[in-house]
């Protein structure tokens, strides 16, 4: 019973706590972040990339997995980067020339995995150099296809 108190004494305490915070005009804060990201993708060693319809910023020179990790998109990859299971594998749809080029590691994963094309690249071994736009071959995780 005391538990039961105490967590609803808990949640009326965060109810006042929030309540202050829903009557708030946050359209300068707004703006000061969408300038920030207008500062932050104007920085030449920041990249921005789409990923699976999402607009996401990627540090120059990392690489795809890394991009999508920090970015929140749930990338499958099963072996940590090992080259080993090709879960990462994505299909470029535009900016190839702006991934560096494929490795003789990767290649053979590829290959082992019946996928090589230029089109598909390991996300976890493609570098970023420049805007690309790509789709993941498996769902993401916690996602399942056609939703
Ligand atoms: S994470 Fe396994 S091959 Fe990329």
């Amino acid at each position: 019973m005391d538990t039961e108190k105490n967590e609803l004494d808990f949640a009326a305490r965060m109810r006042t706590a929030i309540e202050p915070a829903r009557g708030v005009d946050d359209r300068g804060l707004r703006n000061a972040f969408a300038s920030r990201l207008k500062q932050v993708a104007a920085r030449p060693e920041v990249v921005p990339i789409e990923f699976d319809g999402r607009r996401i910023e990627v540090r120059r020179g990392g690489t795809l997995l890394g991009a999508a990790m920090k970015n929140g998109v749930r990338l499958m990859h099963v072996c940590g980067a090992r080259t080993l299971c090709a879960t990462c594998r994505v299909v470029v749809e535009s900016g190839e020339e702006n991934l560096t080029a494929m490795s003789a590691t990767e290649k053979f994963s590829l290959r082992w995995h019946l996928s090589v094309s230029p089109r598909t690249r390991l996300a976890c071994q493609a570098r970023v150099n420049g805007p690309v736009e790509v789709e993941p071959v498996f769902p993401l995780c916690g996602e399942l296809p056609g939703r």
